[in-house]
């Protein structure tokens, strides 16, 4: 009874807190956060105290160009927490702007948060403690390949299996569902965050030019490619020389940054791959049928689903809204919390 008086004064919140994107979603009013995972902080090297100054979109703009006693960090590191303290108050700042935007919570609400398939229980164990001291009343994990195949539509309580590449940030989860629950589940740290340090690496040693996270990351969306189907032209970068430290000027184009990709992409299909040869024969069959979803930021990289396509020989197709398919996925979940579903990874 208390259970019930108590969610009628709170509302229940999903978060997708990934190594890049944060994502808040609540059930009935969709998404409502969904900022960069970063954080600004000043850094007083007298004392070596930190002071969070901004957080967000707002620490975003502030990259690559503080100055010294200022630091933007990213908290989450290949899918876990890389900072604990500096997580715990950006989603306290999460909950904060959910709670501005909606005016709602007048009790802490329930929280689902996923979690990369491959983290171990002191990892989940940190970003469930980081939730609670952020002002969570309760926490529930999902892990990530199954709020993707949720959130992606998929038909997860069918016996017909399906299967949900999440391609984020920091890792890549693989995922096969069948009858409610993932039948397989892996993850690699190989993600977006890697392809954009190898465009950095190959245009330093090919072209002499250093360049900063945001460039490589803009390189990528724009002219990145995975597929000789997928040329999307050249553009002109800007960076810095390593020769004579001058600024510098270099056109670069589609199918030099494919051949730059070429050893992390084939991880991903490694992964793929090794998805497929551990399902069930049965579950294996369906996929034929099923083919493959993308999700994450990652399924947007032009040419992916043909690359994924020509090495498994299977239908591929990016989710719609792929970048927001896991916060959804963990605002389905919240609609399950009181059911006995195998969606959660129930931790004590
Ligand atoms: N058009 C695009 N082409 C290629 N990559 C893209 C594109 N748009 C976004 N990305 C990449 O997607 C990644 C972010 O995706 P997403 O928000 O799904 O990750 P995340 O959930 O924060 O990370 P993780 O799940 O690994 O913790 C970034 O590396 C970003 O550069
Ligand atoms: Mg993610």
């Amino acid at each position: 009874m208390f259970k019930k008086i108590l969610s009628w004064f709170s509302a229940d919140i999903a978060i997708d807190l990934g190594t890049a994107n944060t994502i808040v979603y609540m059930n009935g009013k969709g998404i409502i956060v969904d900022e960069p995972s970063m954080v600004a902080l000043s850094i007083d090297r007298n004392s070596m105290t930190k002071k969070i100054l901004a957080v967000g979109q707002e620490a975003k703009i502030m990259l690559g160009k503080t100055p010294g006693q200022i630091e933007v960090i990213r908290p989450m590191k290949d899918g876990v927490i890389a900072d604990f303290h500096v997580t715990e108050q950006m989603i306290k700042y999460f909950i904060k702007k959910a709670s501005d935007k909606v005016k709602v919570f007048s009790v802490p609400p329930t929280i689902v948060i996923c979690v990369p398939c491959g983290s171990t229980q002191v990892e989940r164990r940190a970003i469930k403690d980081s939730a609670l001291a952020a002002g969570a009343r309760k926490v529930e994990l999902i892990e990530e390949a199954m709020a993707a195949a949720l959130g992606a539509g998929l038909p997860v309580e069918s016996p017909q299996a399906s299967m949900v590449v999440d391609i984020g940030g920091g890792t890549t989860e693989v995922g096969v569902v069948s009858l409610g629950g993932l039948v397989y589940a892996d993850s690699i740290r190989i993600a977006g965050d890697r392809i954009d340090e190898v465009i950095s690496n190959h245009i330093r040693s090919k072209h002499g030019l250093l360049i900063g996270d945001a460039t490589a990351e803009d390189i990528k969306k724009r002219i990145g490619s995975a597929h000789k189907n997928a040329d999307v032209g050249e553009m002109k970068i800007r960076g810095r020389s390593v020769y004579d430290g001058l600024p510098k000027e270099v056109s670069i184009n589609s199918s030099e940054v494919r051949e730059a990709l070429h050893d992390s992409l084939e991880q991903i299909i490694g992964a793929v791959k090794k998805a497929l040869e551990s399902t069930p024969p049965e579950l294996a069959a369906d996929l034929i049928e099923s083919g493959i979803v993308l999700t994450g930021g990652g399924a947007l990289l032009n040419g992916l689903p043909e690359l994924i396509s020509d090495a498994t020989q299977l239908n591929v197709i990016v989710a719609e809204e792929p970048l927001l398919c896991v916060a959804k996925g963990c605002g389905m979940a919240l609609d399950y919390l009181s059911s006995n579903k195998v969606y959660f990874n129930r931790l004590k």
